[in-house]
């Protein structure tokens, strides 16, 4: 038998919880544009005026959540140096919370003390409406109210409507609330329906990719907190900025490689991070980030990315719809499961391609000629195939991809 035991080592690290997503850093680098003009947006509020509902934008890790925290932090600070303006701040993550009664019990709850708590069911949506409109009314001055990744309310958005039209729709009496609205989803803004659009989004402010020079910025703030001196090698945190710049330009996939690099230093019992680590980070990154993309999109979505990969090691990509899905029906048919039309092959090689696991190519043939799409992975097929390994045992491999098993 093995011993086990735990014991300390070597580590570069003097504050390793800075590099977790839940760190606020206490200033935000690389975005001074932005946040110019966030602060013009909330600027009536310092005046005690009725402040503009904001919708903001932009792909996920550009720094909404944190520009939005700090800017709201700030603005709660300087609010204290007048006695007539009376503000309160109110942020709700919409992930998990479907429908507008969900919101409005989640809010409801926030704004309530904990003994004061209604649950999930057993009132109208009429109801909770009414408790929501009065806790806003109990706080007489302005409340901005965040809801942050509200691309997750789905199911009914009447909500949103409700809360950004409150002051004009009479449902409130003293109150005011501001609305910031918060997105990675491009498309979210243009499936709202006019009316909700036209209230929600009264003001946009859209925060861009960040380049390699901001997201070494953003790196090098974080390693004075987390790290030692000297203990993180000059190349490092340029190659972690550089990664994430090709990738998406996402300061979480940055500060991820920065972390997964720092942990291996400290298991290798190491108390130097060098660029050895960063490499090794990254192909650990990428591999969870594809299998967790994977893993939540469900089998059929891992059947077709299974056929792409077949036909990317017989070297026959880029390819058709019609070729992967000749391969995709074929994998199936020996499971017995439930074979999916074209139109949903398509469907999920589109949301393959969005997560970045194969690319998608529109060709024109000019006119007359038609237009189509040609597919190939646009990962390691070894990354892949591993990332599959779960499906790949389920329907059974494939010969072409026998090498890479
Ligand atoms: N400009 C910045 N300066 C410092 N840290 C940042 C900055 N932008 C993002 N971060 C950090 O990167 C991570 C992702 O940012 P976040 O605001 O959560 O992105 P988003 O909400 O756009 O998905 C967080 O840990 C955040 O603290
Ligand atoms: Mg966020």
């Amino acid at each position: 038998m093995t011993s086990i035991g735990f014991e300390r080592g070597k580590t570069p690290y003097t504050n390793r919880d800075a590099l977790l997503d839940d760190y606020t850093p206490d200033e935000l680098v690389g975005r001074d544009d932005e946040l110019e003009e966030y602060q013009q947006l909330l600027n009536p509020v310092i005046w005690g005026d009725q402040p503009s509902n904001i919708f903001l934008y932009g792909k996920a890790g550009v720094g909404k959540t944190a520009a939005t925290k700090f800017m709201l932090r700030t603005l709660e600070q300087d609010a204290q140096e007048y006695d007539d303006l009376d503000l309160a701040t109110l942020h709700i993550n919409c992930d998990g919370l479907e429908s507008s009664y969900q919101v409005a019990v989640r809010i409801v709850n926030s704004l309530r003390e904990p003994t004061q708590q209604i649950s999930e069911s057993g009132y109208s949506k009429a109801e909770v409406y009414a408790m929501m409109w009065e806790e806003f009314d109990s706080n007489a001055g302005i409340t901005l109210l965040v809801l942050d990744e509200v691309d997750h309310v789905r199911k009914d958005d009447s909500i949103l409507y409700q809360l950004s039209r409150a002051r004009e729709n009479d449902n409130l009496e003293t109150a005011r609330i501001g609305v910031i609205g918060i997105s990675n989803d491009m498309t979210f803004r243009d499936r709202l329906s006019a009316k909700v659009k036209s209230s929600l989004c009264e003001r946009e402010l859209s925060f861009s990719d960040y380049d390699a020079t901001e997201l070494r910025q953003v790196l090098e703030q974080r390693r004075e907190v987390a790290f030692k001196d000297e203990s993180v090698n000059d190349d490092v945190i340029p190659l972690c900025a550089a990664y994430a710049a090709q990738e998406t330009g996402d300061a979480r996939e940055a500060l991820d490689y920065l972390l997964v690099a720092g942990d291996l230093a400290r298991d290798a019992n190491q108390s130097t991070v060098t660029v050895d680590h960063v490499k090794e980070a990254k192909s650990t990154v990428e591999r969870q980030t594809i299998s967790k993309g994977l893993a939540d999109r469900g089998e059929q979505s891992q059947y077709v990315a299974y056929a792409v990969a077949t036909l990317d090691a017989e070297g026959r990509t880029p390819v058709r719809t019609t070729d992967v899905y000749e391969r995709y029906e074929r994998l199936v048919d020996r499971t017995g499961e439930r074979v999916l039309s074209t139109r949903w092959v398509r469907e999920h090689l589109d949301s393959l391609a969005m997560l970045g696991i194969i690319s998608a190519d529109e060709i024109n043939e000019g006119a007359g000629g038609g237009q189509y799409k040609e597919y190939e992975l646009d990962q390691a097929i070894d990354v892949v195939v591993d990332a599959l390994s779960d499906t790949i045992d389920y329907v059974g491999v494939h010969e072409s991809i026998q090498q890479y098993y």
